[in-house]
């Protein structure tokens, strides 16, 4: 889907569907401009019909005899009340309206939503991902069916602002940046687990390096695991048929010199919980338990698109976690790559036993920081829905910066504690520590295990357990956190 950008006179344009967002007051040149040529038939339907913009109110006319086949009218509610949060609730409304008219063409009428406090370019660039975000759909395992009825027949979105200058050029670029970071990562995430295994993540990492220069492949097996003492990881791949694979994809867009931000993802294709085995009903959803890898690459994705000015070094822990006769047994003593021993006394706690394997290699690149993302904890969808992921960190100073990009970006997320005091939870009577830390805390107490591994690094962990796919009818992967991930390297790329 192509976006271009316009600020000619509103009236010299038209379009099958054209969509004027409107405050509660104040005079719209757009709207009377739009009235003058209808012949007064916009405000007669308005008047008719008792519209007022307030937020999230809409109202789709149509008027075939106009330039503008369907024209709908949306609500910013007022003025001074517009901030980030509205606008991108506003951005997803009116994405789904579009979708379901289903034009081949649209006219968004944007010149006069940016307000005091939110420039032009990012209203352009929340509208623009929002629509790309709406416009995705899988269909890798479908060959027939209602998903055909519902293909997208939108080609182009001209959207008219009163400015176009760099930073306009630059929101239409990463709006597109994001989107395909994230549909890959979606694409990903939807995959059945028995297309999507190790083996396949890795042919999606050797592909997507393939597309650039600037990206280079590291990928160690089981075998390389094992002569890096890698206990952890292989505790978990050891009872699967499909072997593990530990991912590095580098992106070298900045002097080899300048340290790389690392990004690390959880990526178990199918979680069955183990010998400590889940019980039925939605483990299916487990398939989605790669998406913190998914995410990863999505992100490196975006950097070639955005071919951002910096070193990324991303990797994906890949794994399946079986119940098998070669699986961990509650009890197992594993030795890390850091040489702390761990007691599994739960082998669905698996995702930290594959990361702090992950995070001690990781520090090979010297990174600037380390942000582990992972489908983590239960305890954390419990703690903040399917709204906001969790983020821990034993650094403030980045924890704030990804607690900004996660809003500036649209893609929430919220900061728990991680004091010492909680570190305890994890004693073991047998071993270093324990891979799970009681009933209280849960999302913390995995945050905690993994800081066991990063103590020397500036470190944030973020549990996406809650936010890296719908579930119910909408059952599907979100993409999330890849615009957060991406803002972030965006913001500190400049
Ligand atoms: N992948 C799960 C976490 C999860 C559960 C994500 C439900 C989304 C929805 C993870 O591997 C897991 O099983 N965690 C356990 C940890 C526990 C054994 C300490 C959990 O949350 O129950
Ligand atoms: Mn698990
Ligand atoms: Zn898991």
């Amino acid at each position: 889907m192509q976006f271009i950008t316009t600020s000619k006179d509103i009236s010299k344009l038209y379009s099958q569907c054209t969509v004027i967002p409107l405050f509660d007051r104040g005079k719209s040149k757009v709207f009377t401009s739009l009235d003058e040529m209808s012949d007064g038939f916009l405000k007669k339907t308005v008047a008719h019909t008792a519209f007022v913009a307030k937020f999230k109110k809409h109202l789709v006319i149509h008027a075939p005899h106009t330039r503008h086949k369907t024209i709908i009218l949306v609500g910013l509610g007022s003025r001074t009340e517009f901030n980030r949060s509205r606008l991108n609730q506003i951005a997803g409304r009116i994405a789904a309206q579009i979708t379901a008219i289903n034009p081949k063409s649209v006219l968004y009428c944007l010149s006069e939503m940016h307000t005091r406090s939110l420039d032009e370019a990012l209203c352009l660039r929340q509208v623009a991902l929002a629509l790309h975000q709406a416009l995705y759909r899988y269909t890798a395992t479908r060959n027939s069916g209602k998903h055909k009825a519902t293909k997208n027949k939108l080609q182009s979105c001209t959207v008219h602002i009163s400015e176009e200058n760099t930073q306009t050029r630059r929101a239409i670029k990463e709006a597109d940046a994001i989107a395909h970071g994230m549909n890959l990562a979606r694409d990903l995430g939807n995959l059945p687990p028995n297309i999507c295994t190790p083996s396949y993540m890795v042919q999606q990492a050797r592909k997507l390096v393939r597309s650039s220069k600037k990206l280079h492949l590291r990928v160690l097996r089981e075998t390389d695991m094992r002569r890096m003492g890698m206990g952890a990881f292989l505790s978990v791949s050891q009872g699967s048929a499909e072997p593990g694979y530990l991912v590095c994809m580098e992106y070298r867009g900045a002097a080899k010199s300048k340290a790389p931000v690392a990004i690390v993802g959880k990526g178990i294709t199918f979680d069955t919980g183990g010998i400590s085995i889940k019980p039925s009903a939605t483990m299916d959803e487990m398939k989605f338990d790669m998406s913190g890898a998914g995410s990863v690459l999505g992100t490196m994705a975006s950097c070639v698109r955005l071919a951002l000015p910096i070193n990324v070094v991303g990797l994906m822990a890949c794994a399946e976690n079986m119940p098998g006769g070669k699986a961990s047994k509650p009890g197992d003593i594993v030795q890390t790559m850091s040489k702390q021993t761990v007691e599994i006394l739960n082998t669905d706690a698996e995702g930290r036993l594959v990361l702090c394997d992950a995070l001690t290699y990781v520090q090979r690149y010297k990174p600037e920081c380390i942000i582990d993302i992972a489908t983590l904890t239960g305890a954390c969808v419990v703690a903040l829905g399917q709204v906001t992921s969790g983020l821990m960190a034993n650094d403030q100073a980045l924890a704030d910066e990804l607690l900004a990009a996660g809003e500036d970006a649209g893609d929430h997320t919220w900061q728990l504690p991680m004091s010492d005091d909680y570190q305890s939870q994890l004693d073991s009577n047998f071993a270093d520590m324990a891979n799970i830390g009681g009933r209280w805390a849960g999302t913390i107490t995995a945050a905690c295990f993994l800081s066991r591994y990063t103590e020397k690094y500036r470190w944030a962990h973020l549990d996406i357990a809650g936010v890296a796919w719908h579930s119910g009818s909408k059952k599907g992967s979100t993409g999330r956190p890849v615009p957060l991930l991406t803002q972030f390297l965006i913001s500190y790329s400049k």
